[in-house]
C-alpha cells in the first residue's frame, strides 16, 4: 500500500479526541480544581475535544448533590476558562456531572464511587475507561490509594477499558517518600498507565525549548560550555501563599518549585537531541541530563534560602509569610530557594546553572537566561563598550510568552560606542493560533493516553536526589530575611557576586 507522507502529517496534526470516559476529581473543591481543571474541561468542551458519553465525577468532603457542584463547577468555568464561555457547550458537560460527597478515609463513600462507575459505564457507554485525579493534599494520596486498591475501582474490567490516574506534585516530600509512594502507586496501577503532573511541562514556551534547540541549526552549535559562560533559571512571583499555608509551610519553594518545575526546564534545556519525539526518547535524554547534576560542595555558599518580610508591592502593603494566615508562629519553611547546580559532562562541564525561585518577588515572571562568554578580545575602547553586556539569549515561559537576543550594538554617532540591544520573538505577535493552557493539554494527554509531557517515576527521585542534600542541608536553620517586593535575599547576590556574576534582572 502506498502511504502519503504529506496526508499523514496533516493526519498527526489533526487533533484527536479521547474515548469515551469518566473524569473522576478527588478533591473537586480545592483551590486547583476550581482554577484549572474545571475550566480546562470546559475549554477542551468548547474545542470539540471531549468525547461522546464523557462524564465528570467529583468527590469531595461536601454536603453537596450533583446540582450544586454543577453550580460552582459553571462559575469556575466562566471564571478561568480561556475559551469564550457559551451555553450550549457548558449544557452538554452539565448534563453528565456527577457529585459524590465522602471524605477520603470513607469506605462506605468509595464504595459509592466504584459502584457509580460500573452504572455509568451501562449509562454513558464509557466502557470501562476512567482517569482519576488526585487533586488532593499530598499527604492524602496513599488513603485515596489504598481506597481504590480496596474497591478494585483502579483494575481495567473485563470491557477491556483503560483506568489512568494523575498525581499531582510534590510527589513525595523526599526520595525516600517518592519512592514508597511509587510502590504503592504501582501496586494499584499498571506503570503505563500512573501519569505525575508537572504543569509547566503543559506550557508552549517549555515545549518550544525543544523546538527551538532541535527544529535550527542556529543555536546547536553555541549551546555548550565553548561558548555559553552560564544559565540562568528564575521562576518568580509577585503573589504570597494566599490561601495554602497549611500545604506550603510543610514543602517550601525548594520543595515546591525547585524539586519540579526548575529542574525540569535544566533538563530541557541541558539534554541532548533524543532520536525523536515520542515519550521514551525524551525520557532517556532527560534521564541523562538529570542524573549528571552535581551539587556544590560547599552549599554555604552555593544554596540560599530566604523567607519575605511585610513590603510594598505594587503600591499595596503587603503581611510577611509569618503573618499570613494558618503560617506557624516562628516558621523557618523558606519562601525564596536559589542554588547552583553544575552538569558533569561534556557539553556542560564548567557552565553553571543557577536557579532560583519566589514568593512575593517584584514581579511574576519565569525566563531561562544562556549566557554567553564575552568575545576573548575587544578592539574597542573602554568608555566604548561600557553599556556592552554579555550576549544572551532569553527565552521568556511567562508572561509575554518569547524570546529576547541581547547582543551589542553600534550607538548611532560619530563615536564607536557599543550598547546592547534587544530582538524580540513574541508569540502574541507571531502566531494567531492560540495556545491551550497547561492543565488543558495535559488533560487531554491523559485521556488520550500520551505520556510524552509527564516525568516519569525515574526522573522524580533523580530530582529528590538533587533536593535531599539541600533540605538536610537546611535542617535547622533560619531562612534570611527578603522585604516583599524585593529580589530576594542579599545572600544570592553574593553567590552570584562570588563566582564574578549576577542575576539578571526580568
Ligand atoms: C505550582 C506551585 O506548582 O506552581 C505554586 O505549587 C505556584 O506555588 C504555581 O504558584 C505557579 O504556576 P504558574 O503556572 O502560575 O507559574
Amino acid at each position: 500500500m502506498s502511504r502519503n507522507p504529506l496526508r499523514d502529517a496533516r493526519d498527526r496534526r489533526l487533533p484527536r479526541v479521547p474515548d469515551p470516559c469518566a473524569l473522576v476529581v478527588f478533591g473537586v473543591t480545592g483551590d486547583l480544581a476550581r482554577k484549572k481543571l474545571i475550566p480546562a474541561v470546559y475549554d477542551l468542551g468548547n474545542r470539540g475535544l471531549l468525547p461522546p458519553g464523557f462524564v465528570l465525577l467529583g468527590f469531595a468532603r461536601r454536603d453537596w448533590g450533583d446540582g450544586d457542584f454543577e453550580a460552582v463547577a459553571r462559575e469556575a468555568a466562566e471564571k478561568g476558562a480561556r475559551t469564550e464561555f457559551r451555553q450550549d457547550v457548558w449544557q452538554r458537560i452539565a448534563d453528565s456531572i456527577k457529585f459524590l460527597p465522602g471524605s477520603f478515609d470513607d469506605d462506605a463513600a468509595f464504595d459509592k464511587l466504584a459502584q457509580t462507575l460500573r452504572d455509568l459505564e451501562a449509562s454513558h457507554g464509557i466502557a470501562g475507561n476512567a482517569a482519576f485525579y488526585l487533586s488532593v493534599p499530598p499527604a492524602m494520596f496513599p488513603v485515596v490509594l489504598e481506597q481504590m486498591k480496596r474497591t478494585g475501582m483502579a483494575d481495567n474490567d473485563a470491557s477491556g477499558g483503560w483506568r489512568r490516574v494523575v498525581v499531582e506534585k510534590p510527589f513525595g516530600h523526599d526520595l525516600e517518600s517518592a519512592r514508597e509512594l511509587n510502590a504503592l502507586v504501582d501496586e494499584v496501577f499498571t506503570p503505563a498507565d500512573v501519569f505525575r503532573i508537572d504543569h509547566y511541562l503543559g506550557k508552549e514556551t517549555v515545549q518550544n525549548l525543544m523546538a527551538l534547540r532541535f527544529a535550527n541549526a542556529l543555536f546547536e552549535p553555541l549551546w555548550n560550555s565553548h561558548q555559553i559562560d552560564s544559565v540562568q533559571i528564575t521562576m518568580a512571583e509577585d503573589v504570597g501563599i494566599g490561601s495554602r499555608a497549611g500545604f506550603y509551610d510543610s514543602a517550601g519553594a525548594a520543595r515546591d518549585v525547585l524539586q519540579n518545575h526548575l529542574l525540569q526546564l535544566l533538563a530541557l534545556t541541558a539534554m541532548e537531541e533524543p532520536v525523536s519525539f515520542d515519550a521514551e526518547s525524551i525520557r532517556t535524554e532527560k534521564l541523562k541530563a538529570l542524573r549528571s547534576i552535581v551539587l556544590p560542595k560547599d552549599l554555604g555558599s552555593y544554596a540560599v534560602r530566604g523567607q519575605y518580610e511585610q513590603g510594598w508591592l505594587a503600591g499595596a502593603r503587603v503581611p510577611g509569610y509569618l503573618e499570613e494566615k494558618d503560617v506557624p508562629a516562628g516558621s523557618t519553611t523558606e519562601t525564596y530557594a536559589a542554588v547552583r547546580l553544575d552538569l558533569d559532562n561534556r557539553r556542560w562541564a564548567g557552565v553553571p546553572f543557577y536557579l532560583r525561585t519566589g514568593k512575593r518577588l517584584p514581579r511574576r515572571v519565569t525566563e531561562i537566561a544562556v549566557v554567553f562568554k564575552r568575545p576573548p578580545h575587544l578592539p574597542f575602547s573602554a568608555t566604548d563598550t561600557e553599556e556592552l553586556g554579555a550576549n544572551q539569549l532569553v527565552v521568556r515561559v511567562q508572561p509575554d510568552e518569547g524570546i529576547t537576543l541581547r547582543f551589542g550594538s553600534k550607538v548611532p554617532g560619530s563615536s564607536m560606542e557599543v550598547r546592547d540591544v534587544s530582538m524580540d520573538f513574541l508569540y502574541g505577535e507571531a502566531f494567531t493560533e492560540s495556545s491551550p493552557e497547561a492543565y488543558e493539554r495535559l488533560l487531554l494527554d491523559v485521556l488520550l493516553g500520551d505520556k510524552t509531557l509527564f516525568p516519569d517515576h525515574e526522573e522524580v527521585e533523580l530530582s529528590w536526589k538533587v533536593i535531599d542534600p539541600l533540605e538536610e542541608f537546611w535542617t535547622g536553620t533560619t531562612p534570611a530575611r527578603y522585604r516583599a517586593g524585593e529580589w530576594g535575599p542579599r545572600a544570592a547576590d553574593e553567590m552570584l557576586a562570588r563566582d564574578g556574576r549576577q542575576w539578571r534582572r526580568p
